[in-house]
């Protein structure tokens, strides 16, 4: 097992990265100001690993509630936020009780966003068992629900008390599933990590036929470089932004899709691929890097032409980008590989012509 520390002072908490971690009930116990916790998981994740974490925590003496989601990014929404409140108030759960995200993402994002709001705040615990959740969305204490106008539009942040991160859970994730996560795991090497990037370049395939060695380093550095960022600029009024590099593109292509249609990383591939368009036409990338980013996205088998939208829809839902600033839009753009800032300095008809030449075209 490997340890990181998210340095947040008196907030700082660890991740473990290692295997059979959900049998580590012990790993939990020091966290748990109670002896009681709840886990939110979903009806895919649950029938696999929910009774190891459960029974592990019981036999250490911890009274376990489970509250079972529907599986799918159209649930994360208020409607499925009430049904975990439903339960924690049921079974009479605490302030004190904690909360335990047993799943990817959109599990850890609700469950950390009821943990932020349950009479008004209750400490949780992130356990993700999806590539992306491991490298990502468990660490640095964003949590959201998503509204039919726009992608995690209502949320909080609350940073969790552990990350847990069990890679041999790896082993049933479906393979567009781990694809996506990779499009994460690539998106820090492009924005800050240039060895990173090099090192994916070097070992993309035997990511793809799940190396746990390969698999593990790849979780450890990308959570290195999340945990850096995280700890310069927690609330992201600044440097943080760079972790959204192709988000801008990739939430509206999700929103317009219909949640769940694009998954989460696949329209970040795509959104990614539309940034690197318009770093061109800016004149900061070459031709050469832009074939060298399109390549690893394509050897991930991620897509690097997002649908066919009209430009004016991505206009509009991109209004809700939480970069905008006074009604202007602000997108994060690649200097080079390895180096991404914030800029403002894109007119609309270089936007209109990078997402037009990134589009598939219907
Ligand atoms: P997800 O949570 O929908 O999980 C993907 C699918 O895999 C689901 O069907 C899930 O049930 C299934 N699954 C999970 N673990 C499994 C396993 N071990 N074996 C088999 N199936 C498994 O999607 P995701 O890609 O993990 O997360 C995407 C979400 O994360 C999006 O909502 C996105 O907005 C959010 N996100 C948040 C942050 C953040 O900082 N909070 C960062 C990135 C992404
Ligand atoms: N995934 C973007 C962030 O955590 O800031």
């Amino acid at each position: 097992m490997e340890t990181l520390t998210v340095a947040l002072a008196d907030r700082a908490y660890p991740i473990h990265v290692g295997r059979a971690l959900l049998d580590r009930g012990d790993l939990l116990l020091p966290y748990l100001r109670q002896p009681k916790v709840a886990i939110v998981s979903n009806t895919t994740v649950a029938p696999l690993y929910l009774e190891r974490l459960s029974g592990s925590l019981r036999r250490a003496g911890i009274e376990v509630v489970e509250i079972i989601l529907p599986d799918g990014e159209a649930f994360k929404n208020w409607q499925t936020l009430t049904t975990i409140f439903d339960v924690l108030l049921q079974a009479r759960c605490e302030r004190a009780t904690t909360l335990l995200a047993l799943g990817g993402g959109v599990v850890g994002d609700m469950t950390g966003f009821a943990a932020a709001c349950f009479q008004r705040g209750m400490p949780f615990i992130q356990i993700p068992t999806t590539l992306l959740a491991q490298v990502d969305s468990s660490v640095g204490g964003k949590t959201a629900i998503n509204h039919p106008l726009g992608k995690n539009m209502i949320g909080a942040f609350h940073q969790p008390k552990l990350v847990l991160a069990d890679t041999d859970t790896l082993k049933t994730l479906p393979d567009r599933e781990l694809r996506a996560g990779l499009a994460e795991v690539i998106k820090y090497g492009l924005i800050r990590d240039l060895p990173f990037f090099e090192w994916l370049e070097v070992h993309l395939e035997g990511l793809l036929c799940r190396d746990p060695e390969l698999l593990a380093e790849a979780i450890v550095r990308s959570c290195r470089n999340k945990a850096e960022v995280v700890v310069a600029d927690e609330h992201e009024s600044g440097e943080r932004a760079l972790l959204n590099l192709g988000h801008t593109f990739g939430h509206a292509i999700e929103t317009a899709m219909g949640y769940g249609q694009w998954l989460h990383g696949e329209a970040v591939a795509a959104g990614t691929l539309i940034a690197a368009q318009l770093s061109s036409q800016l004149g900061w990338l070459g031709a050469s890097e832009i074939e060298r980013v399109v390549r690893l996205f394509q050897r991930a088998g991620l897509p690097v032409f997002g649908p066919p939208l009209a430009v004016e829809r991505y206009l509009e839902l991109m209004q809700h980008d939480k970069k905008v600033r006074e009604g202007k839009l602000r997108f994060v753009l690649l200097k080079d590989i390895g180096q991404a800032v914030v800029s403002e300095v894109a007119a609309e008809s270089e936007v209109r012509r990078a997402i037009l030449a990134r589009s598939a075209h219907a």
